[in-house]
């Protein structure tokens, strides 16, 4: 294994499997596409997408700047999170001077600064944009992701196309689950993956998070009692309480586990409790 694929082995889920390409993105698909036409064609426009936590937002906005700016990715784009740097000397200094910056694009290419979590700059941060945006529009674009668009002052708005995601649906998250499954070798069951949909709420970070900590959680609680169970029980008892995890009293092991019928042969203990903030 070399030291890239081993990094990625190590990577949260959510990392290791952000899409790439617009055609791995699930739902939201008007608003993808859109955005894919603009990174094919250029001349993106100045651009806000809005909507709740871990749809997609920000993995779309770094497919746009991939696909529009490719091998400049590095020179031509300026990634702020606005909840770190949300004041206005950040207006004043960093994005003006990268504004300012020469960087030679094809035609129809321009530099592009994103603003993550731009509802939480500073009214003052917001003006002092404002003008930025329309000071260097010749060259430089922005892309904002935020909750709540209420948030970014109208005429931030009214220089931007507005895009608003919604949550995903179940369908499309259970998708994406089996696909990482998959992928981890991971064996799941569909109650499992049904609770894993159920938590999440239309938020792919989320249920990706709760797969991977309800599968690691599996995995190291199954190897510190190995040595007292056989494998292929304990597999059956986890996979029974993870079925039954949106239940109020799935925090006790189940009195019948599973259809093997040896349930004195199972650990009678309570699960890891990192297992049931995972699954809040
Ligand atoms: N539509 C999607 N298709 C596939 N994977 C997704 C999608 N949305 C989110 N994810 C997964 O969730 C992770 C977080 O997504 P992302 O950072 O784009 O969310 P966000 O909408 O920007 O959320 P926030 O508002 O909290 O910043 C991604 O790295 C990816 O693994
Ligand atoms: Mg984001």
């Amino acid at each position: 294994m070399d030291s890239s694929e081993s990094s990625q082995g190590r990577l949260p889920w959510i990392e290791k499997y952000r899409p790439k390409s617009f055609l791995d993105i699930m739902g939201n698909e008007e608003n993808v596409s859109r955005l894919s036409i603009f990174a094919q064609e250029g001349n993106l426009p100045n651009i806000i997408i809005a909507g709740p936590p871990g749809v997609g937002k920000t993995t779309t906005i770094l497919c746009v700047a991939r696909h529009l700016l490719g091998t400049s990715f590095k020179e031509a784009v300026l990634e702020l999170n606005a909840s770190n740097d949300r004041g206005i000397d950040v207006v004043r200094n960093r994005i003006k001077m990268f504004a300012q910056q020469k960087v030679t694009l094809p035609a129809g290419r321009h530099k592009l600064i994103i603003l993550d979590e731009a509802d939480s700059m500073t009214e003052s941060a917001q003006q002092a944009l404002r003008r930025t945006m329309e000071l260097y529009s010749h060259s430089t674009r922005f892309a904002l992701a935020c909750n709540s668009s209420e948030k970014i002052i109208e005429p931030i708005q009214s220089r931007s196309a507005m895009l608003r995601f919604n949550k995903l649906s179940d369908a499309q998250i259970l998708a994406k689950l089996l696909n990482v499954c998959n992928l981890e070798n991971v064996t799941s069951t569909p109650d499992g993956l049904e609770a894993v949909v159920f938590t999440a709420q239309g938020d792919m970070r989320q249920a990706l998070n709760n797969l991977q900590s309800t599968a690691r959680a599996s995995e190291q609680c199954a190897r510190r009692m190995c040595s007292r169970f056989a494998m292929s029980h304990i597999r059956c008892w986890w996979q029974t309480c993870w079925s039954t995890a949106h239940k109020p009293s799935w925090k006790r092991p189940p009195k019948s586990c599973c259809s093997c019928g040896k349930r004195d042969t199972h650990p009678k203990t309570s699960l890891p409790t990192h297992f049931g903030s995972a699954n809040r």
